[in-house]
């Protein structure tokens, strides 16, 4: 089994990032072929520095192996250096309808806020679709945001597919050139809400980082939003952002416990805070300290990307050649 995934540099990852797709990424390595790559094409709709984008992509190869990817067992790589995927993003272009794009929410939410969006970010399913069906993945562990990116992957698939093959079945997916994926979304981290509530994001300013510093950590921490129930009073836990984000790090057990302290008052918002700090320093800090050890090292981490990027190829141009073969750019 294939499985496939990839997070854009395109600022520091947050724990959003990691309980909505990185985790699985690392529990997923062992259940199959781990291909995560770094989607430093999806970056340049947004990132316009060179520098500022050469220190993100770095950033995510420290922050994939720091959290557990293991080069031994999964292949990492930059999108960049696969050109067979800007390749089949072409044609998978020229199948894609105007409309299907246009109801993308990636798109229709920059309209609503009065940008005007530029044909990448416009066309930046079918890059993803073209990520995907490249490597003829079966499985994309993602966030809830990307379901409707995994619908359009399908759609254009099927599309191919179907224009170019006799015998397919778009009902079993059986006899067609691409193979067709399914997502893994799982519900307890499929949205994590950020410091506002809101769902956390590097673009809302609302994140707890991955590998920011102690003080940073603890300031995004003490920063999250709570009500103003005075601190005798019982409280509601189910309705603390704080307890929200406290459900991620914690065992049944101490939730329970936790969830006792909330019900019974007498303590404050800032107490639980302080919990929520001490198990995410849990979490974090042996990943932090490998992440420094990482970034002593980084001639090896451009080896396992180089490395990466030489196996991604070849599955690559085997999926390109008979796409290729498939619509008559090459000899069938
Ligand atoms: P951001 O919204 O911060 O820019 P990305 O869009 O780069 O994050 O997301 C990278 C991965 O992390 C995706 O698979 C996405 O679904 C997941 N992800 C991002 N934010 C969250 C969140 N708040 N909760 C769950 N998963 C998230
Ligand atoms: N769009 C994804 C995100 O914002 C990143 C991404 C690009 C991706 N290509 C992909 C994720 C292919 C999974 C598969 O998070």
């Amino acid at each position: 089994m294939r499985i496939l995934s990839g997070v854009q540099p395109s600022g520091k990852l947050h724990i959003g990032n990691y309980f909505g797709a990185i985790k699985q990424f690392v529990d997923m390595q062992n259940e199959g072929d781990g291909y995560y790559f770094i989607a430093d094409g999806h970056a340049l709709t947004t990132v316009r520095d060179r520098d500022t984008m050469r220190e993100y992509v770095r950033d995510v190869a420290l922050d994939y192996m720091a959290l557990g990817l293991d080069p031994s067992k999964a292949t990492l790589f930059r999108q960049s250096d696969i050109p067979q995927v800007f390749e089949l993003s072409w044609i998978l272009a020229t199948l894609a309808p105007m409309g299907l794009l246009e109801r993308a929410h990636s798109y229709k939410d920059k309209i609503a806020k009065g940008f005007s969006p530029e044909v990448g970010l416009f066309t930046y399913p079918i890059l993803m679709a073209a990520d995907i069906l490249v490597y003829d993945s079966d499985a994309v562990p993602v966030g809830k945001d990307q379901k409707q990116h995994l619908e359009i992957t399908r759609d254009l698939a099927i599309k191919f597919n179907l224009a170019y093959t006799k015998d397919f079945d778009p009902q079993t997916g059986e006899g067609g050139v691409l193979r067709l994926p399914r997502e893994i979304i799982k519900d307890e981290s499929a949205v994590v809400p950020g410091t506002d509530g809101e769902k956390m994001s590097k673009s809302y300013g609302n994140t707890i980082d991955l590998f920011g510093t102690d003080k940073q950590l603890k300031k995004q921490i003490m920063g999250i939003v709570t009500d103003s129930t005075p601190l005798e009073d019982p409280k509601d836990p189910e309705k603390c952002n704080v307890f929200t984000l406290l459900k991620l790090f914690a065992s049944e057990s101490e939730l329970e416990e936790i969830a006792g302290e909330y019900r019974a008052g007498g303590v404050g918002y800032g107490h639980f805070k302080g919990k929520l700090l001490e198990k995410v320093h849990e979490l974090l800090d042996p990943a932090r300290e490998k992440r420094a050890e990482l970034l002593q090292n980084l001639d090896y981490v451009e080896d396992v990307l180089q490395k990466g990027a030489a196996q991604a190829r070849e599955a690559a141009s085997d999926v390109l050649d008979r796409v290729k073969s498939a619509c008559g750019l090459k000899p069938a």
